[in-house]
């Protein structure tokens, strides 16, 4: 060991290493980067340089030399016939300036022309074709074979399944990136929040985990999209530049990158990266930078590449923009789960045109590694649309006497006792009476995407939980009319509705019940096959492990949170007394005694909006009553239920002289 000449420069080289191969780790195979791309390059930076000072040569360094790896388990693996090298990154029109002279200088030219591209935030994906047939997607894998995930490929739009048109080379890779819109993250993200699900932290950690996954039902619900961008193998050879391949393949009916540009001298390049950088907001995905490559494809071959990267190519970063500010306070937030998360509480400061006054700061772990400390300056970074994060404390302003943040061991809202369940970083209060997860409970239970209790929103559930009428999930079913008129902002006919929407909710169907219970790991598509493989809930209560596993998409993970649920006995008093209170806990129960038959045979079209019910919940309350609804009007039609900003349908229903009912008239007729 040589270090004799600078133990803490080794050190440092050291500790430098294994947050790399962490981060490394993190990035390509678990899909959940903790630091930005701008702090693991600047990372790589600092290792490198310290590398040199010590006397070693980066460039013979493995860590600095590896494309990272994707692969997972699961997927048959292919070799890619041309490799899938990664980028150089720079972050200055001077660094861009000395890329092009070093081209210049290998390829002993004066002023080249150079394609211009965004480059967007996914995964890199190659497009296996032979004689113009799709046969293959493969990712990239460690740059030398990848996982085939052709299944799920297929599904995205814009892949065309044959090139027709032009000249068809014999064999054709087509490189391109795989991502998912800023509107499909977000759509999604807010899906698993009503679930209770952990959240993706950004689109390109959704998209990496879609395209992995096992089950292609699930790719099929998530909006995967695609660009096209380059060339791997080609054989026989055919085209002589990237702008003529992009052209053809805008012919085939491949989508290519938007905002493309051929240019040439530095200057030009650079007015085409800032013009991008002001339009970039303009494309619906995220994007990390440019990309500048060289356009003739011969020149590229003759300049060749690293062992990492092409030496005709290099990406440009727009730095992630950050600022620095006041950490206040730590604050703990309690989820449906249990699940403790600590937020920062800032001094409010602007940052990608917005105020920010909160960043996540993920987890205990996290708060212990940077050494977070109330009252230190932070510097907070937010990168696309995603959550600010605080990404470092300011050492140096820390003021003397500061402690270091202690996680509590207890529930900051119950003081219930905090656990670590295995394999999971979070911390869970384990108190199922602590109030805010009472409350979320509730919101979950009573939400769309389970019982579907329309007018049982947040601001009621508050109000009860401020009455102390909310423990349990069954005690919304003992609401009753007077409690609910001694409410602040209650009349008689709001009562009413509540009632009369908590009492609907009792006949719906198995799985929204399952679903509404809020097992750990238990979303809708689980409940979904639960119902339909056990019939009831009793039945479902009472099974093992093992006829759990047995159920399609039932994995080990959710079979154990459903026994561990099951094994609870308050958690079984509260399904017996949910069953008492008349609740349907089985499948298919559509001619339930309880609901009168009334309806029975009639068609009934719904028009404009219902004050007090979704849509969904209104079909259900029909049926149940042996009624039928239909989406439009006509002779057959017995029956139109009219709403707010009823059109059309209203409009021809009075023309055929069918019967008119509100909402109101309609309950009254059912008697609920
Ligand atoms: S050209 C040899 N063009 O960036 C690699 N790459 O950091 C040549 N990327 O693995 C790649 N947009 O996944 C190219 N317009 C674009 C791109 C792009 C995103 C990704 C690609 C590559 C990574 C390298």
């Amino acid at each position: 060991m040589s270090d004799t000449s600078s133990p803490s420069l080794q050190q440092r080289i050291r500790s430098l290493r294994q947050q790399i191969e962490t981060h490394d780790q993190l990035y390509y195979r678990q899909n959940q980067p903790e630091v930005s791309d701008t702090e693991y390059d600047r990372l790589k930076r600092e290792y490198a340089t310290l590398l040199e000072q010590s006397g070693e040569n980066p460039q013979l360094d493995p860590l600095l030399q590896r494309v990272g790896d994707d692969r997972s388990r699961g997927f048959e693996t292919w070799v890619h016939r041309e490799p899938m090298g990664s980028l150089e990154n720079s972050y200055s029109k001077q660094e861009i300036l000395q890329f092009f002279q070093r081209l210049e200088k290998r390829l002993s030219r004066g002023e080249l022309v150079y394609v211009v591209q965004p480059k967007i935030d996914g995964l890199a994906i190659s497009l296996t074709y032979e004689k113009g047939r799709f046969v293959r997607a493969v990712t990239r894998g460690n740059g030398t074979e990848g996982d085939d995930v052709t299944r799920n490929v297929t599904r995205i739009d814009g892949l065309p399944k044959m090139l027709e048109g032009g000249s068809v080379p014999d064999l054709l890779e087509i490189r391109g990136e795989v991502f998912i819109s800023r509107e499909e993250f977000a759509r999604i993200n807010a899906e698993r929040r009503e679930k209770g699900l952990t959240l993706y932290a950004n689109p390109r950690n959704l998209a990496a985990g879609t395209l992995k996954l096992l089950d292609a039902s699930i790719v099929a619900q998530r909006k995967l999209e695609l660009r096209v961008y380059g060339l791997g193998a080609c054989e026989p050879a055919q085209w002589k530049s990237l702008s003529a391949f992009t052209s053809q393949l805008k012919d085939w009916g491949c989508f290519t990158v938007e905002f493309t540009q051929s240019v040439s001298g530095i200057d030009a390049v650079w007015d085409a990266i800032e013009t991008f950088a002001e339009r970039k907001l303009e494309l619906g995905y995220e994007t990390d930078g440019v990309v500048i490559k060289l356009d003739d494809l011969d020149l590229q071959r003759e300049a060749g590449s690293t062992a990492k990267a092409p030496r005709w190519a290099i990406a440009y970063k727009f730095a992630a923009e950050r600022a620095i500010t006041r950490l206040h306070r730590i604050d703990l937030q309690v989820g449906r789960t249990g699940a403790v998360t600590p937020v920062a509480n800032l001094e409010p400061v602007l940052l990608a045109g917005t105020t920010v006054s909160r960043a996540t700061l993920h987890n205990a772990d996290e708060i212990a590694r940077k050494d977070i400390r109330e009252g230190d300056w932070v510097e907070v970074e937010k990168a696309g649309e995603i959550i600010p994060q605080v990404v470092g404390v300011l050492l140096e302003r820390r003021e003397q006497g500061s402690q270091p943040y202690a996680f509590p061991s207890e529930c900051p809202a119950c003081g219930g006792p905090l656990a670590r369940l295995a394999d999971e970083v979070v911390l869970r209060c384990q108190n199922a009476a602590c109030p805010p997860q009472v409350s979320r409970r509730v919101e979950h239970f009573v939400s769309k995407h389970c019982l579907d209790i329309d007018s049982f929103g947040t601001a009621v559930v508050e109000q009860l939980m401020r009455a102390d009428r909310l423990h349990t999930l069954d005690e919304i079913y003992r609401l009753d009319r007077d409690f609910l008129l001694g409410l602040e902002r209650f009349g008689e006919k709001s009562a009413d509705n509540l009632i009369q929407a908590i009492e609907a909710s009792k006949q719906q169907p198995l799985w929204r019940l399952i679903h509404g219970l809020g097992i750990l790991h238990v979303g809708a598509a689980a409940s979904k096959a639960l119902a339909r493989a056990f019939g009831s809930l009793h039945q479902l209560a009472n099974a093992t492990l093992e006829q759990l596993q047995e159920v399609e998409g039932i994995g080990a993970i959710i079979a154990d949170s459903i026994c561990d649920f099951f094994a609870d006995a308050d958690n079984r008093a509260l399904i017996d007394r949910l069953q008492e209170l008349g609740l349907n806990t089985e499948e298919n129960t559509s001619t339930d005694g309880a609901a009168t038959r009334k309806l029975e045979g009639k068609t009934v079209v719904l028009t404009g909006t219902l004050p007090d019910f979704s849509r969904d919940a209104f079909t259900a309350l029909i049926e149940q009553h042996g009624g039928k609804v239909a989406s439009s009007v006509s002779k057959k039609t017995d029956l139109v239920v009219a709403g707010e900003s009823a059109g059309s349908k209203l409009t021809k229903a009075l023309e055929l002289g069918i019967e008119v009912l509100d909402q109101q008239g309609l309950l009254d007729r059912l008697e609920v």
